[in-house]
């Protein structure tokens, strides 16, 4: 991957956890915030790639920037995944704090861990079957994340990332850059109390996000192959998988 790319193409939304703690802040009223600004279709989103997640053939399955778990436990109540070791991780202790008070069922299966999904260097190499990251990888140093991804997963292990992408079509995908570029701020001031930083930062990952297109050719780039994509409501996310390259005989 080229080492010339500016901060922002290399972390869409210019955003260090190290100085700030947003997500923290945010962390008691981040799923209703999801709602308000998606209007629950972030639900549909969610379901989808837990459900993708569940089908890949795997014994432990890492999930990056987990947050509050929302996505890990639809796939731990997919009936399939039971018996099988996830680990659920994030860099925000307030967010890992309300994923476990959620996933508290699931103890004997899953664990969570504080982990940035740049740096893993208690997680081994080549020791996770499928790594998935959701709609993290625009908030941090993506090349950093998948690179790391890419070592911890097992030869044939599978990647799967949903993340925000386009709309094929220009003029909607402008318009709803637009609508997000005004209600989203205005949104996320009123219902987060006057704490409208979240909402910037990922308004700019949004925008700055490269292409399903983009995305799919930096993962064959980073050493990924059987990079395929999926659009989800027209484009407004998409879910990537990959998968890490066998050993050959
Ligand atoms: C937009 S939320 C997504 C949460 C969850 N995956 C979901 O889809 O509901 C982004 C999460 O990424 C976490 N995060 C930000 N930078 C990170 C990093 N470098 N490593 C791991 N997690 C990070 C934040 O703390 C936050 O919980």
């Amino acid at each position: 991957m080229s080492t010339d790319d500016t901060a922002a193409q290399q972390n869409a939304a210019e955003f260090a956890w190290q100085n700030d703690d947003v997500f923290g802040r945010i962390a008691a009223r981040y799923d209703q915030l999801c709602d308000v600004f998606s209007f629950g279709i972030h639900r549909l989103w969610k379901r989808r790639v837990a459900r993708r997640i569940a089908n890949e053939e795997w014994r432990t399955l890492l999930d990056g920037a987990t947050g509050t778990g929302d996505i890990i436990l639809r796939v731990l109540a997919d009936a399939s995944t039971q018996g099988r070791t996830v680990i659920a991780s994030d860099v925000s202790t307030k967010m890992l704090a309300i994923a476990e008070q959620r996933l508290r069922s699931f103890q004997d299966t899953l664990s969570l861990r504080l982990l940035d999904a740049e740096n893993m260097p208690s997680i081994p190499t080549d020791s996770i079957d499928a790594y998935s990251i959701s709609l993290g990888l625009k908030i941090c140093n993506r090349h950093l994340a998948i690179q790391e991804a890419l070592r911890v997963l097992t030869p044939g292990g599978r990647l799967i990332v949903l993340e925000a992408s386009n709309i094929r079509w220009k003029l909607l995908h402008r318009a709803y850059l637009t609508y997000m570029a005004v209600c989203m701020p205005a949104l996320g001031w009123l219902a987060s109390g006057g704490d409208a930083s979240a909402y910037s930062y990922l308004l700019q990952g949004v925008r700055d996000f490269p292409s399903a297109e983009q995305f799919a050719q930096e993962l064959l780039n980073h050493g990924f192959e059987e990079v395929e994509f999926e659009r989800l409501s027209l484009g407004i996310v998409a879910i990537h998988s990959a998968r890490k390259p066998r050993k050959r005989p």
